[in-house]
């Protein structure tokens, strides 16, 4: 038996149920299948189970891609106040975290069920345990020929919603990528982005047993800066400065930390060397880093005296270490841990106003599966709704 839909949505994530709820209101039949037992899992897990789901702070400048520009009409027609419409008439309270981040008050499942809530009122049928089997479309074929454990469906558009790679424990694929080989799309290499970064060697002996102390630090590399919290792990380190600056290094990148983010760090040792000449380096420094972490600073990196005992050159040597402390990270966590995948479908291959492909009509892909990544603070959900919306309204 072949059913035949208007839009089949593979993939019943952020994305995907965006999509569907948009084109089911439009008066199509729409179907989401979803291979894992519940829909929207990565929406139940983020922002540590209250989801942090848009940032009103949203530009363009948030996202890395190839083609920064990709991003920007789909952006600009669902903005977060469009979400935050919705959220408000479901009346589900939030709040602002900080710089713009709005989370649920209460938890994440009530964003999974407003979007399943509006789907099922605008007739999507969502079908969840489903996988695809087999996808048929020739060259000249008006529409999809899709085999599911569930039967067939024949699809005028097709819209591919199946996410990235991070999280295969959740239900992370890589079919949206194989897909789009498969009809001659360009797909860029992918890599975990949002992620904690590892240390091997002596770097990580020397701050493993720090693993838990946390402290603010502006981290920089190729030509970004994040400045935030970092948390030290067993195996390397995290925390948001390091989440967001991980999407912009990559293994022999020069990654720098500012240990004294916001202060001028010789001008901040000539001061305690005036009013605190008796003091030493690590009991000052231990008055604005955490005590543990500027002992071993001092023990490793800088050295340990009376600060009366510092000439100049020497000021100047340890204010260049504390401002661009060059800490070397070997690699990353991994897809296992990390929140989002840079890299994938190639938005040259794509228009920015439908996310329908140029190679194949009636094909399109959304949300992270494409090539646009956000930082971290709410703007990959942003990306999610805003390209779901785009390819809702144009299938
Ligand atoms: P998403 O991954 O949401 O959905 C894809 C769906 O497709 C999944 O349900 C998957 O099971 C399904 N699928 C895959 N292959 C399939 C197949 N072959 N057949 C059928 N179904 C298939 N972002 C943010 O803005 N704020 C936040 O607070 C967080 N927090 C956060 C925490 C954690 C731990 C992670 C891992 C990620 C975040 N994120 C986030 C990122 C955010 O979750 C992510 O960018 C969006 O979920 C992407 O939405 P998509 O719909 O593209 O993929």
């Amino acid at each position: 038996m072949t059913e035949a839909v208007d839009v089949l949505i593979v993939g019943g994530g952020a994305a995907g149920l965006m999509c569907a709820l948009t084109a089911g209101r439009r008066g199509l039949r729409a179907v989401v299948i979803e291979h894992a037992n519940k829909v929207g899992k990565k929406i139940l897990m983020s922002g540590g189970g209250r989801c942090n789901f848009t940032n009103t702070g949203t530009t363009p400048a948030n996202y890395l891609s190839a083609n920064p520009h990709f991003c920007k009409s789909a952006l600009a027609r669902y903005t977060p106040w469009d979400f935050i419409a919705m959220v408000e008439r479901h009346r589900i309270a939030y709040h602002e975290k900080e710089l713009g981040q709005l989370f649920c008050d209460v938890s994440s499942k009530l964003i999974v069920q407003m979007l399943v809530d509006e789907c099922l009122a605008a007739g999507v049928r969502i079908e969840i345990g489903c996988a695809v089997e087999r996808i048929v479309h020739n060259e000249g074929d008006t529409g999809f020929r899709v085999h599911t454990a569930r039967g067939g469906f024949a699809a005028r558009s097709l819209v591919v919603a199946s996410g990235g790679l991070s999280i295969p424990s959740m239900g992370a694929t890589g079919f949206g990528y194989e897909l789009a080989k498969r009809y001659g799309h360009n797909v860029l290499p992918t890599r975990a982005g949002l992620v904690p970064l590892t240390l091997s060697g002596k770097h990580q002996e020397r701050l493993q047993d720090l693993s838990g102390v946390a402290l603010p630090v502006t981290a920089s590399c190729n030509g970004q800066s994040f400045s935030n919290q970092m948390l030290i792990t067993h195996r390397g380190i995290s925390g948001p400065s390091i989440l967001q600056i991980s999407s912009y290094w990559q293994p022999g990148d020069d990654l720098r930390l500012d240990l004294l983010p916001g202060l001028d760090a010789l001008d901040w040792l000539q001061t305690q060397q005036r009013e605190r000449s008796a003091a030493e380096l690590k009991t000052v420094l231990g008055e604005v880093v955490p005590r543990r972490f500027a002992q071993r600073l001092c023990e490793v990196w800088l050295g340990n005296k009376p600060m009366k005992q510092y000439n100049l050159p020497e000021l100047k040597q340890l204010a260049a270490t504390l401002s661009e402390w060059p800490l070397i990270a070997s690699g990353t966590e991994g897809y296992r841990t990390a929140e989002v995948t840079l890299g994938g479908v190639d938005t040259d291959e794509l228009s920015s106003s439908t996310m329908q492909s140029k190679r194949v009509p009636g094909l399109y892909f959304i949300g992270e599966a494409i090539d646009v990544t956000g930082w971290l603070g709410g703007y990959n959900f942003q990306w999610a709704w805003a390209s779901g919306h785009a390819a809702g309204q144009a299938v």
